[in-house]
């Protein structure tokens, strides 16, 4: 039998993307093979295929950051998880498939009930958001913070949770998406015209709290201008080349050195592990159960239309989540 998959053929544009068909194995020990219900498409997916990254994996290969699908086999020595099983996993490659094999015990297992392209959202885009709130950053009620990035899909998961953690909320977006921003009761600012450290400050005279940046280094300086005296820059933005990583090391080693009582802390899925993971995910599924949260889900498509997909991602005109979906769920 054979299954298909999206593969990254070569770094480029939307050209160098195509539909390949594998052999079925049967699973190696501890392993599972998962067919896969659905996979969101990131920002991540499409730097990894443009080549916008300092330390990039070579073509040929599949691209897919998370997914959620139904066990189909088993390997040898596994028994945390049992074919027909829900399950879940953060992959940073491969889940653009029909199929994945994947390490059976980094697998969670995951509520049936739940909507699944609401729920795939929250294996990275809620994650990142959910960890740097409460985690990294341990925001309370009455925090003030700024959402650099705030209508993407990281952006909106940070906007839904901020709203329910009582954050007074101030976010960076084109303006098409401001009307989104307060829906969730944030202040939105245009980062293109407008200077927002002039907003902030005018708005805000004694600071924020906290400023999460999924951007790049160049929002340092102007991030921690307004911040507070002990108030904290969250970074969880990729660099986009080896030159911008090193740009941003340097910035980081200057910034936390200067002696303002600010600092930059960095936050990447990879920090944490895979236990704090499977707790997160947990505490999202129940919020997500609860209605207490609800993932914006721009557009579905099928997990073959990945190319579509990615089209409408990187049109720029996207605000919350895309997500690629078997069949049956279309
Ligand atoms: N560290 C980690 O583990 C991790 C995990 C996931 C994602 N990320 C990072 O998080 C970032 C967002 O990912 P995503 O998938 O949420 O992307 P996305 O859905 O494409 O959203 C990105 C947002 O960034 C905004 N934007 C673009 N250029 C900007 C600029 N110069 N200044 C301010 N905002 C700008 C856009 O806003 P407008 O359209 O409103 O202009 C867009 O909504 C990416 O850099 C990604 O690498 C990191």
């Amino acid at each position: 039998m054979n299954y298909k998959s999206v593969v990254v053929t070569r770094r480029g544009g939307l050209d160098a993307l195509q539909i390949v068909e594998n052999d079925l194995r049967p699973p190696a020990e501890g392993e599972a093979r998962v067919r896969i219900l659905a996979t969101p498409v990131c920002q991540d997916d499409v730097a990894i295929r443009v080549g916008n990254r300092p330390f990039l994996k070579k073509p040929p290969f599949t691209p897919g950051y998370a997914f959620i699908g139904v066990v189909a086999a088993i390997g040898e020595q596994v028994t945390n998880v049992a074919v027909g099983d829900r399950v879940a996993a953060l992959t940073q490659f491969g889940s653009h498939a029909e199929h994945i094999y994947w390490q059976a015990e980094k697998l969670v297992q995951v509520p049936e009930s739940l909507d699944m392209a609401e729920a795939v959202t929250l294996i990275l885009n809620y994650l990142v958001a959910y960890q740097i709130l409460h985690r990294v950053a341990k925001v309370r009620s009455g925090d003030k913070v700024l959402i650099v990035g705030a209508s993407g899909g990281v952006g909106t998961a940070f906007l839904q949770l901020g709203q329910l953690a009582g954050l007074k909320m101030y976010g960076l977006a084109s303006p098409s998406k401001h009307p989104l921003l307060a829906e969730y009761g944030a202040t939105p600012i245009d980062y293109r015209t407008q200077d927002f450290v002039q907003v902030l400050r005018q708005a805000e005279p004694d600071g924020l709290d906290y400023v999460f940046n999924g951007m790049g280094e160049e929002y340092y300086g102007r991030g921690l201008a307004v911040l507070r005296r002990g108030g904290v820059l969250v970074h969880y933005g990729a660099p986009q080349s080896f030159a911008r990583f090193v740009l941003l090391v340097l910035k980081l080693l200057f910034y936390n050195l200067w002696p303002n009582g600010k600092k930059i802390e960095g936050y990447g899925t990879h920090r944490l592990g895979v236990d704090l993971f499977k707790e997160d995910w947990q505490k999202l599924f129940e919020l997500l159960e609860e209605g207490q949260i609800k993932p914006l889900v721009v557009q579905k498509f099928s997990i073959l239309e990945a190319v579509k997909a990615y089209e409408m991602l990187e049109s720029g005109q996207v605000a919350g989540n895309l997500v690629l979906l078997a069949p049956e769920l279309l």
